[in-house]
């Protein structure tokens, strides 16, 4: 990568460029860019002529004078999307075989998109077969993606919203963003396989950010409506359109807005003959989503289960389209024995549609429900934490060890031991070995 070449070297580093394209070499051997990038032609010539940048084909000679390697090589996708990792694998051998005729400290970091379960699957076991050395003391490994947009490469080296690095260790992170000393920005250290995965959820949602505004364009311009107007205003909400809302993994959405809106203009779309995808795939996904926590119960062996939270939200008591009226319905169709406990909901009170929603759906909600936690817990095996329901910061207390916790909120309470899972919409079984908070 030329641009992030030029970057580090102009932040003080003297940088040894490899690649295998004799052209492209002589280029930037010249201090010309192989691309068009602002700014890029100015920089790198600067670079080449203090002998801060220096280019070679020979992989090994690199590598023995430097104590980083960052490998930029683009593994090509095939047409089914999966990626071809062989150019990923002849570089990793080189870096490997060089550094088994040396000694030093060495960190390999990769900078290239990298799908989760590649660094560790196959990267590593051949760069410790080539180098014969073992991922620890002597040896690092990283998965540093870049956020480099084409086009501003240089400005967004130089000002990233964060460096990301999941290594293999504390030493090989410090060795690494010994590199980006000079940035101003804040620094995440994560697993290896987090870091890819923070590049492409990055990707994917700045697809679907695309995809979305032009679905609702497109339809705005059907209606003789401003679709750029309407996304300008739209974009104004910093509260719960243009922020971290809505953006967490956990349950899925219900209500009595969001799906019959959604529905709405998915119709309005089909009438006008305008193709939707992205909306109309939007209320399946979430149907897929409530039926992974039912087979998530299945396959713990239909097991006695208490679902914290009826309504769809907390401090209300509409049922109607709640998301987890429809996982209850899931369960007990699946013969899942089944409590629920939800404080904001007192079924005595509840009236009208609403009533008329959960008489449908559940008609014997009124025993299902039970109005003391303690109660409810001590007559199940699983707990599925569907919202943070009154009362829930007590639950690690009341815990046993013979539950298993679904938590689709990530409740605080639970503490450190439920957190790594809390972000996958968590299963934490007794299983595991470690025991509930407080049990
Ligand atoms: N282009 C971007 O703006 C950008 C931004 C962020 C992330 N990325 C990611 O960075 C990676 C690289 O993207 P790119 O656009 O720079 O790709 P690219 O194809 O322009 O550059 C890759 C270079 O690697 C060289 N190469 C291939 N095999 C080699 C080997 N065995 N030894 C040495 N060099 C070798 C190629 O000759 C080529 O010059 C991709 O994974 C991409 O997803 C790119």
């Amino acid at each position: 990568s030329t641009p992030t070449t030029s970057c580090l070297a102009a932040a003080g580093h003297d940088v040894v460029g490899v690649d295998v394209d004799r052209h492209k070499l002589d280029l930037v051997g010249q201090g010309r860019s192989p691309i068009r990038e602002p700014g890029l032609d100015e920089l790198l010539g600067r670079m080449v002529a203090e002998k801060r940048i220096r280019v070679t084909d020979d992989t090994a000679a690199a590598v023995g004078e430097c104590a980083r390697s960052l490998i930029c090589v683009g593994p090509p996708s095939r047409r089914n999307g999966s990626l071809e990792s062989g150019f990923l694998e002849r570089v990793i051998e080189k870096i490997g075989q060089a550094l088994a005729t040396t000694s030093a400290y060495h960190v390999v970091a990769v900078r290239s998109t990298l799908l989760p379960g590649v660094l560790a699957g196959t990267l590593v076991p051949l760069l410790e077969k080539a180098s014969g050395r073992r991922v620890g003391d002597t040896l690092g490994v990283c998965v540093n993606p870049e956020f480099l947009r084409e086009g501003s490469a240089i400005r967004d080296f130089e000002r990233p919203p964060f460096t990301v690095v999941g290594s293999s260790d504390a030493k090989a992170a410090d060795a690494l963003l010994a590199a980006y000393a000079h940035l101003d920005a804040p620094v995440h250290r994560v697993l290896p396989d987090e870091a890819s995965m923070v590049k492409y959820a990055s990707n994917n949602f700045h697809a679907i950010k695309v995809a979305f505004a032009n679905e609702i364009g497109a339809v705005c311009r059907q209606l003789g409506i401003d679709g750029q107007r309407v996304m300008t205003v739209f974009c104004e909400d910093r509260e719960l359109n243009i922020s971290p809302r809505y953006l967490r993994p956990g349950f899925g959405f219900g209500g009595s807005c969001l799906p019959k809106d959604l529905r709405a203009m998915v119709y309005v779309a089909k009438e006008h003959d305008l193709a939707t995808p992205l909306l109309g795939s939007i209320l399946p996904s979430n149907d897929h989503h409530i039926q992974r926590v039912v087979d998530t119960v299945l396959e713990m062996g239909k097991k006695r289960v208490a679902l914290l939270g009826l309504s769809f939200k907390v401090g209300s008591d509409d049922l109607r389209e709640s998301p987890f009226v429809r996982l209850a319905e899931g369960l007990i169709g699946k013969g899942v024995p089944l409590h629920v406990y939800d404080p904001d909901v007192t079924i005595g009170n509840v009236f009208g549609r609403n009533k008329a929603y959960v008489e449908e759906h559940l008609p014997h909600v009124a025993q299902l429900i039970a109005d003391d936690l303690q109660q409810t817990l001590d007559a199940v095996d699983v707990v599925i934490v569907g919202k943070k329901v009154a009362g829930i910061d007590a639950l690690p207390e009341l815990l046993r060890s013979q539950h298993t916790v679904i938590d689709l909120v990530g409740i605080p309470a639970l503490g450190d031991v439920l957190r790594p899972w809390a972000s996958m919409g968590a299963v934490l079984p007794s299983a595991t070995g470690l025991a509930p908070v407080g049990s």
